[in-house]
């Protein structure tokens, strides 16, 4: 099915799902190419829930050893964290028939696990993902902060290619399931479903942006210790999380001039990706009456499966 507006190309239903008409052969060819290893780590989110943030945090600790210097010298000061943990449908496996050569990623990452990330639902994931002990950590965030993020990302940053749309206008939209990778909710319940069934819990670590935000310090030791890279008690107690945090954080990466200026294979800038970095930016642009109808509708879909937010 095809639905027009929202944004300026059609988007297309695929598997239950919403794609733009560029995305949907990326999605298909890594169904149908990507092969997952044992020990690969798949980062998987709905846009917007802070994946930039998460791909930093992740590479930063699985690579500590190599990198242990965060002020000098480490990838993330001169590349923007899209880069170092690419998404497999929009920057891997873009074309049909386009199959990426991913072993210079194998070289480059000796013994370390190969980072990815997508965001493909469950049900649309290549095969080897969901057969394979590869691990995946799901990120994802309340829905009023991703509806205002997306809103800005796709209508005021890249107007000329997402077509501009006004907020109610997107809003209805939203809670129809039309949105990038939406339903938001089918998307998170795909995962929820995994990582709540009791005989597969060490396959997906489930995250939520706002608590990570509260809490950065436990989410980040447990987070290590899901993808098998844990912090002894001798670098805690160096300060080498908290390295990692500052690292990471809003106010470093997005004032680095890698991520200041230039753009990445898909054309986004990197900037882009930046914006405000807060939890509960929602008040400032959704009515009263939107945000309880959000809450309403999420409440209803999620209703049952103990997820809340
Ligand atoms: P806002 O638009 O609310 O500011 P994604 O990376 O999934 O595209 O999500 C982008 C959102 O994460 C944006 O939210 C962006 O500002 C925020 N973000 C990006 N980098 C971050 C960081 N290092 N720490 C916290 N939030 C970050």
């Amino acid at each position: 099915p095809r639905e027009k507006g929202w944004v300026a190309s059609y988007v297309h239903q695929y598997q239950g799902f919403w794609h733009t008409t560029r995305q949907i052969q990326g999605v298909l060819s890594c169904q149908k190419h990507f092969k997952s290893l044992d020990n690969d780590i798949l980062l998987v989110s709905t846009p917007k829930s802070g994946t930039t943030w998460l791909k930093a945090i992740i590479f930063s600790l699985v690579n500590r050893s190599t990198f242990p210097d965060t002020k000098h010298n480490h990838p993330l000061l001169t590349t923007n964290p899209h880069v170092l943990v690419p998404f497999l449908e929009l920057d891997l496996y873009v074309e049909t028939n386009h199959v990426p050569d991913l072993s210079a990623i194998s070289k480059a990452s000796f013994d370390r696990p190969r980072l990815f990330s997508t965001h493909l639902p469950y049900v649309s994931l290549p095969e080897s993902v969901k057969t394979s002990a590869c691990k995946i950590v799901y990120l994802c965030r309340n829905p009023k902060d991703i509806f205002v993020s997306l809103w800005h990302f796709t209508n005021r940053l890249r107007p000329e290619s997402w077509g501009q749309n006004s907020m109610e206008e997107s809003f209805d939209k939203f809670c129809n399931g039309v949105s990038l990778y939406g339903p938001f909710w089918d998307h998170l319940l795909g995962y929820w479903k995994v990582s709540s069934e009791t005989e597969r819990p060490e396959k997906v670590l489930f995250l939520n942006y706002d608590e990570m935000r509260k809490e950065p310090f436990s989410h980040v030791k447990k987070l290590a210790e899901f993808v098998g890279f844990p912090f002894s008690v001798e670098e805690e107690a160096n300060g080498d999380v908290a390295r990692i945090l500052e690292l990471c954080s809003f106010d470093n990466l997005s004032n680095l001039e890698v991520n200041k200026s230039g753009k990445l294979w898909s054309g986004e800038e990197n900037k882009a990706f930046f914006r405000r970095g807060e939890v509960g930016d929602w008040t400032n642009h959704l009515t009263p009456e939107m945000a309880e109808k959000l809450d309403s509708l999420v409440e209803q879909k999620l209703h049952g499966s103990g997820l809340k937010f």
